[in-house]
């Protein structure tokens, strides 16, 4: 038990930390970060670009309104690098303070297919990274059959990938509708910088807050417009992970997908 603090009090502490997204202890004892010596200064980065300047009278101070500020940083953005680095010195989002990484995007930028998940995992809160989980390992084999690889170097066969929310929800649990609409103009700036030929959004939460539609089963396999571009609803992979019979129809849906870029290209 930790000095001066009963049971109660304990548990309660413990409790908070999994509520701000916690599910490990790093060490096996604990350690008192108070007594360590100073470190010794980090090795300088290579710069990284700024946020990019917020134009006078668009608030986007700590009192703003989450989603104007999020408009004008996303907006003041002219290019992905600086669109990142506003996104993660977005604040008014409680999700980050649980976070270790803000999870920005994967693949090439300029693909011709850009995928738009849920939100990051452990493993990919983890990384840094989206989709490199259990999930994301297979969504990487289901693209693999259409020829398409989020490593791949030509524009023609590779992929470009992001979520809704760029912070893991503590436990995984769904993000709320406030979450994806304060992290929505994010999302719309990325896709209109990378400029994908076409989108995919993988399952409830990409639909829910992009066209403002639910209901992934029915909605999967058929095409919209989404963000000035046609757009394909799809399921998610953790669904095929505990649903396998819904892979058929995941297959269709790739070949669907493959078949519009053809018919675009
Ligand atoms: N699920 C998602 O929607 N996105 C990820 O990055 C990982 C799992």
């Amino acid at each position: 038990m930790l000095d001066g603090l009963d049971h109660h009090a304990a548990r309660a502490l413990l409790e908070w930390q999994m509520e701000l997204g916690a599910t490990e202890a790093i060490g096996e004892t604990p350690v008192n970060r108070y007594d360590l010596p100073a470190a010794a200064p980090a090795p300088a980065l290579p710069a990284a670009p700024a946020a990019p300047v917020i134009p006078a009278g668009e608030d986007a101070g700590v009192g703003a309104d989450p989603v104007v500020a999020a408009r004008a940083a996303a907006q003041a953005a002219p290019d992905l690098a600086t669109l990142a680095a506003a996104l993660a010195a977005y604040d008014h989002c409680e999700l980050k303070r649980g976070a270790r990484n803000t999870v920005f995007a994967d693949g090439r930028p300029g693909a011709r297919i850009m995928i738009i998940g849920e939100a990051p995992g452990r493993d990919e809160d983890i990384q840094g990274l989206p989709f490199v989980g259990r999930a994301g390992r297979l969504l990487d084999r289901m693209f693999a059959a259409i020829d398409l690889a989020r490593d791949a170097v030509d524009a023609e066969s590779a992929l470009y990938i992001t979520n809704i929310l760029p912070w893991r929800p503590p436990e995984n649990r769904r993000p709320t509708a406030e979450e994806c609409a304060m992290l929505l103009p994010f999302v719309e700036r990325h896709v209109e910088l990378a400029g994908p030929d076409l989108l995919v959004l993988m399952g409830n939460t990409p639909c829910s807050a992009i066209l403002g539609r639910g209901g992934i089963t029915r909605l999967r396999g058929n095409w919209v417009e989404a963000l000035d571009r046609p757009a394909l609803p799809m399921v998610h992979p953790a669904y095929l992970l505990r649903t396998p019979a819904a892979k058929r129809e995941a297959w269709a849906d790739l070949l669907s997908l493959k078949a519009r870029l053809k018919e675009i290209a």
